[in-house]
């Protein structure tokens, strides 16, 4: 099975220990899905390059069908509450739009518990799926971002991870060792409706 044929449309998680390929396989992802829906990253490492860069989210034109595109993070909450903001309603205002919103590094972000203080964020992952908004965030650290990012995904992928807090953090979709024993490059998938499965580097 390739990581492509996973549902693409519904919320998506990647978690991994630094360097073990989240970036690398998200953005072969990204550049797979963006072929048929538009994907809107939120770059907070200044790293998503090859993508054409968002100067103004303000000005974005929401009725394009296909690809992605990246807008450097400004570094502040406001700054990705506008993000999320601009996107949200441009969405959810307008039935024939529909679009992924990336958010690697996301941790920075939404901590534990912190999901609160970003509505918009929020109502993406907990509303976005019924106007065809999809969420997928990037993390080294499960256990540091809040719950509901993780339990609002229908498709969960782990890299290898070994520290105790990421592996109770992950542990209802992914058996420990099969995590832990993981080498560099290689994922499980965990999909609510076929369960886990192990791919190879990509
Ligand atoms: N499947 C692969 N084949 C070849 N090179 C890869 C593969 N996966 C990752 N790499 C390379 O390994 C390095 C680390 O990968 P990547 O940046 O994706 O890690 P990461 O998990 O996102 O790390 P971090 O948590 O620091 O962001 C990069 O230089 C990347 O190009
Ligand atoms: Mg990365």
């Amino acid at each position: 099975m390739s990581l492509f044929s996973i549902k693409s449309n519904g919320n998506l998680t990647c978690y991994g220990k630094r360097d073990y390929g989240k970036s690398y396989a998200m953005k072969k992802m990204i550049r797979y899905v963006s072929k048929y829906i538009p994907i809107f990253i939120y770059d907070i490492k200044h790293e998503y390059y090859g993508f054409p860069e968002i100067k103004d989210i303000r000005k974005v034109n929401f009725d394009v069908k296909k690809g992605a595109y990246r807008y450097r993070s400004r570094g502040t909450k406001e700054d990705f509450n506008l993000f999320c903001q601009i996107i949200y309603n441009a969405v959810i205002g307008n039935k024939k739009r529909r679009c992924i919103v990336v958010v690697d590094e996301v941790q920075k972000y939404v901590s534990t518990n912190a999901i609160s203080k970003y509505k918009y964020f929020s109502d993406m992952v907990f509303m976005g799926r019924s106007y065809g908004l999809a969420v997928w965030c990037i993390t080294q650290r499960p256990a540091k971002i809040d719950s509901s990012i993780t339990s609002q995904s229908d498709v969960i992928i782990s890299f290898k991870m070994d520290f105790r807090l990421d592996l109770d953090a992950v542990e209802n979709y992914f058996d420990r060792d099969s995590v832990k024993n993981l080498n560099k490059w290689e994922f499980l998938v965990y999909e609510s409706s076929k369960g886990v499965s192990k791919h190879g580097p990509l």
